[in-house]
């Protein structure tokens, strides 16, 4: 989480990285999700930690999971949401970056949004002096990986010291905020990708440096490299806004389907994970998504806990 002082006054908390959060911050989002999670498993309502408080959430591409786990996660927590789409709201188009952020600011208590470019919650968290809350832009998505890292501490503990996490297919925004909670959790991260899809050297020093001694790899071999790994992770070979590049990704990723050919090589422990929404048969197969290793539904689920942590610590 990144500190700024937007004007003179306190310094506020966003949540636009991974790499900005502290691994004390990352533990305190956990402690509070499991305690949440914990609560309603057991019927009881949380402590409303966030009432009278609102989130403006902007959504500049199509979600479910994201959407539906932040606005329902206010409620939980006594708060409102407010959610707002880019027909309504024209950013960069009817109203700049800056005026859109100035405007939310002076009628809600945090703003969450999700964006093609990533430069735009930059914008928002220079003008803002509630929090701003990345729910997805082209570089990274740690809404995600924040639920990743819960499902991976329960299928292992919360200790992920020496656990290996190996993420199939594109090096994107999924898997630059995977790598990076996985260096500040202590587990190892590989990439197996198609040569021209790893993630760029540039990342890869960023995670270094914010993660001295991290166990990170790159590889083009899927078989190989799942052969460790105690989670393997698939993602969609085309992401929103490369539905142009659709036939040519689907030629170059053949071979980095996560299958049951793939999963035979990994050990019998390993769990499967998926973002969601999953093409199912193109980049992961029914047999394995909804076989005995998959955690995919487990980890859509676990959005809702962990962001309510994030929100407790961001907003609270
Ligand atoms: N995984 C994820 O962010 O799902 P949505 O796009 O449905 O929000």
């Amino acid at each position: 989480m990144s500190n700024h002082t937007a004007t003179k006054s306190e310094p506020v908390t966003h949540f636009l990285t991974i790499k900005d959060c502290s691994r004390d911050q990352l533990d305190r989002i956990f402690d509070f999700a499991y305690k949440l999670r914990g609560q309603r498993e057991q019927g009881v309502i949380n402590d409303p930690i966030l009432k009278g408080k609102t989130l403006g959430m902007f959504f500049e591409k199509p979600s479910l999971r994201t959407r539906v786990s932040f606005e329902q996660g206010m409620y939980e927590l006594g708060g409102h949401a407010i959610v707002l789409g880019q027909n309504e709201v024209g950013l960069g188009k009817r109203e700049s970056v800056a005026d859109f952020t100035r405007v939310l600011n002076g009628m809600v208590h945090g703003i969450a949004a999700r964006v093609y470019n990533h430069e735009h919650l930059r914008e928002m968290a220079e003008h803002a002096t509630v929090p701003v809350i990345n729910m997805l832009s082209d570089i990274s998505h740690p809404a995600q990986a924040l639920a990743d890292a819960m499902t991976i501490m329960d299928a292992f503990g919360r200790g992920l010291n020496g656990k290996h996490v190996v993420f199939v297919g594109d090096g994107n925004n999924v898997a630059r905020s995977l790598a990076m909670i996985c260096g500040k959790l202590g587990a190892a991260f590989t990439l197996a990708s198609p040569p021209d899809y790893a993630l760029e050297q540039a990342f890869a020093d960023r995670v270094m440096a914010a993660c001295p001694g991290m166990d990170f790899t790159m590889c083009h071999d899927p078989f190989q490299a799942v052969r460790y790994a105690d989670a393997v992770y698939a993602d969609t070979f085309v992401s929103m806004g490369q539905e142009e590049e659709k036939s040519k990704r689907l030629k170059t990723f053949k071979d980095f389907q996560v299958n049951e050919k793939l999963m035979a090589e990994a050990p019998d422990h390993a769990i499967v994970l998926h973002c969601l929404p999953a093409y199912r048969g193109v980049e992961i197969t029914d047999a394995v998504m909804d076989g005995p290793q998959s955690r995919v539904f487990q980890q859509a689920h676990n959005r809702l806990h962990a962001q309510k942590g994030m929100l407790a610590v961001v907003m609270g």
